[in-house]
């Protein structure tokens, strides 16, 4: 239904994409308004006092109000970095040269968290001489909350989690790990996996601090977004500073802003922003999160009725496909990672799909921690999106089934 918005579906008639928890295609919706501005509005913004300069700052903010009411905040704490390289350091770096976290201290992280979440810490660890613990999971795949209540120690000072895992496609209750902290602990959510599949209330969570990246979310790459509530942008400093963080500079020092624009150094991904805005309106033009969520839910049940029918994925040792996820519909996005039992490594089963036009993506899917744990080396997945339909799904269970045969 939503396939001819997509320009690129028209010009790769044959391709089936399942590979949207990596990254998603952009309507022309989005194209067509980047195009647009670059026509006719762009100028760098803040301090140019001309038109395109204003037009250029306005389309810029407009984007921020659009994230905004995505995850119900004000504009005024939405700042904008790169990806998540960029916006999980910037956190991760202020929370240490502001002494959030000190020396003997401990972050705590879920054992499933994406290697975004887990590099910049351990960097930063490792010279600065904080611990990092990590939480299990259960066998079910829930959060193991034992464990969680063993290394929620008095030493936490940080607690960042994924909100999705991106290998099972699992939603976590991250309201409920809310509910277990203390007020002074700063609780960062992964949104990455969340954010573009439904809708995310950073009120109703009451986190602290939440990114997500706009290319996931049929935006440009090289848009990520951090949300930092009002009191801690008050608080926290920034690492890299520049042009729009300063107040003043004298040769003695510098004064920093007070508002999230401290952490926005140098010129901005201005175009990359007016890209976000531009998907967000069309998002709103097809029903809002909502509908990307009814959509994918009912992509999920196509999927699971599939597997059944087949009579895949079962946990009988003897099945030849082992979905890494218990078969359920609830608490999930489109997101299926599998394993075949016959010893084909990945290359040859992403090599396969590929041979039949079918994208997908195999391997350590950047959580190797959790592959760990899991006691596999990698895993095959397939990810829905709002444009995915039926007969996707079809392609392939018709490309599994030959790979299986
Ligand atoms: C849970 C999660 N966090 C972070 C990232 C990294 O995002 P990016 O590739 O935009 O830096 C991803 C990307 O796959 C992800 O799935």
């Amino acid at each position: 239904m939503f396939k001819k918005d997509f320009p690129i579906f028209s010009n790769n008639p044959w391709m089936v994409f399942l590979d949207n928890a990596a990254s998603t295609q952009k309507p022309k919706y989005v194209i067509d308004g980047v195009s647009e501005f670059v026509s006719t509005s762009y100028a760098n913004i803040h301090r140019g006092m001309y038109t395109l300069s204003e037009k250029s700052e306005e389309a810029y903010h407009h984007s921020k109000e659009l994230v905004g009411e995505l995850l119900n905040c004000k504009a005024s704490e939405i700042i904008y970095s790169y990806n998540s390289t960029y916006g999980i350091n910037l956190i991760a770096q202020s929370l240490v040269i502001s002494d959030v976290i000190n020396k003997w201290d401990t972050v705590l992280l879920g054992i499933r968290e994406h290697h975004a979440n887990i590099l910049p810490r351990q960097v930063l660890a490792e010279r600065k001489g904080f611990n990092i613990e990590f939480f299990n999971i259960t066998d079910d795949y829930e959060i193991d909350r034992n464990d969680f209540d063993q290394k929620y120690t008095d030493k936490v000072k940080v607690v960042s989690v994924g909100h999705v895992s991106n290998v099972t496609g699992k939603i976590y209750d991250v309201k409920k790990i809310k509910s277990k902290l203390r007020d002074d602990t700063f609780f960062l959510i992964d949104g990455s996996q969340s954010v573009p599949n439904f809708t995310v209330d950073v009120q109703d969570i009451g986190c602290d601090c939440l990114v997500f990246t706009g290319h996931k979310m049929m935006a440009y790459t090289w848009i990520w977004v951090v949300y930092l509530k009002k009191e801690r942008i008050r608080k926290l400093v920034p690492m890299i500073r520049w042009w729009w963080t300063i107040e003043d500079v004298s040769v003695e020092g510098h004064s920093l802003m007070t508002n999230a624009d401290k952490f926005e150094a140098g010129t901005p991904n201005i175009i990359w922003a007016v890209s976000l805005g531009k998907a967000l309106e069309y998002i709103k033009s097809i029903g809002w999160m909502k509908k990307i969520w009814e959509h994918e839910q009912s992509l999920v049940v196509y999927f699971i009725n599939k597997l059944r029918e087949k009579g895949r994925g079962t946990s009988d040792k003897d099945s030849p496909i082992e979905i890494i996820w218990p078969l359920t519909t609830e608490d999930r996005v489109a997101v299926f990672s599998f394993v075949l039992n016959n010893n084909t490594n990945f290359q040859n089963v992403g090599e396969k799909f590929a041979e039949h036009n079918v994208a997908v993506r195999c391997g350590g899917h950047c959580a190797y921690p959790l592959h760990k744990h899991f006691k596999k080396p990698w895993t095959c997945r397939m990810s829905g999106y709002i444009y995915n339909d039926e007969s996707d799904i079809k392609s392939f269970f018709t490309v599994l089934e030959g790979i299986i045969k």
